[in-house]
């Protein structure tokens, strides 16, 4: 390494790998590592001096080396020197790939014999990157043939549609576990037994005080009965809970204090309160919502049974 590279080209190198490692090696979340962590830029700069100071102590030994070679040596180390600068390799390489043409005073050699306009043609040879491309796609070409019309493999179309199926698979598994996700927009009943008795805990230390356990009501409405103020489906429900009843009714926004998940949970819960009936149960209010009227009277029908009594 050290006689292919300059130091100039060899430090931030070696740094930058040093640096990979360290950000591959430290899980930090979706900061980078020396961000999250100054320990990490501290060390990263403490890696860098180092690297730069190795450099100045390997330069000054050379510099001490030289001073003690005679002259014709001094010459034949500064000569190779140069040449290791000029990246000789690269050279090497970028020679190879382009090949070589003849030199200018050579080119009446290889001059085609046709003539446009005085416009001449050399017959180079072709540079090797362009031939040895040109055979790679060659067998491309025909490894392809053979796999997809031969062999008849699957056309785009069928390629689309594995990755469409794919696709709807993986939003499967992720809505299963973000269930988080959930809104007014989204949210559908939940049935599962898990899911209700979480409802029914959230609503046990949320939402007694106003509604009572059995949801008969007090000084939020009765939960029971089929009438609601405002939208008895789950979607309304959902909603209710989470951006709150309409304002100074008491019924605040949950969705600070609430998961979505906990407010569908918490709100499917109370669409079970359906059809029970409670101990104490708190007159109808709203419109009714599906189904007939077996519940509670309204506040208007108690107001004139209470008249008749
Ligand atoms: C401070 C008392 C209070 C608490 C606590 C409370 N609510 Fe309410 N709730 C009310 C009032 C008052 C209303 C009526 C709002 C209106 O008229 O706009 C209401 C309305 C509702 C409604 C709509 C009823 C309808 O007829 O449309 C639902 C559903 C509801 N609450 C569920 C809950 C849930 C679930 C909780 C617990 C997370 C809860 N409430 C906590 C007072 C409360």
């Amino acid at each position: 390494m050290r006689n292919l590279i300059p130091s100039w080209v060899r430090v931030p190198i070696i740094f930058f790998i040093i640096f990979g490692v360290t950000e591959y090696v430290i899980d930090s979340g979706k900061q980078p590592a020396f961000i999250k962590y100054p320990a990490v830029l501290l060390f990263l700069l403490l890696v860098l001096l180092i690297l730069i100071a190795i450099e100045a102590i390997l330069g000054a030994l050379e510099n001490v080396m030289l001073h003690k070679l005679d002259e014709e040596s001094k010459v034949r180390f500064l000569a190779e020197k140069e040449k290791r600068l000029q990246f000789s390799w690269i050279n090497t390489i970028y020679t190879k790939l382009v090949g070589t043409s003849k030199p200018i005073e050579e080119e009446g050699e290889i001059i085609l014999d046709h003539n446009y306009d005085g416009i001449k043609e050399l017959d180079n040879n072709l540079p090797p990157w362009w031939v040895w491309g040109f055979y790679a796609s060659i067998v491309f070409a025909a490894i392809y043939l053979l796999r997809f019309q031969v062999f008849s493999g699957p056309t785009q179309i069928d390629e689309l549609e594995t990755e469409l199926a794919q696709a709807k698979l993986s939003i499967e598994e992720y809505k299963k576990t973000a269930k988080d996700l959930v809104d007014f927009n989204s949210v559908e009943l939940l049935t599962d037994a898990s899911d209700i008795n979480a409802g029914k805990a959230t609503f046990e230390t949320n939402c007694v005080a106003c509604h009572m356990v059995d949801g008969g009501g007090g000084i939020g409405p009765n939960l029971t009965d089929n009438h609601w103020i405002l939208g008895g489906d789950i979607k309304s429900v959902f909603k209710t809970v989470s951006e709150g009843g309409r304002s100074g009714k008491g019924m605040i926004a949950w969705k600070a204090q609430l998961k979505p998940i906990e407010i569908a949970q918490v709100a499917s819960y109370v669409l079970t309160f359906q059809g029970t009936t409670p101990a104490n149960p708190k007159a109808a209010e709203g419109d009714l919502i599906g189904g007939a009227d077996t519940q509670a009277p309204t506040e208007a029908e108690t107001t004139i049974t209470d008249s008749i009594n």
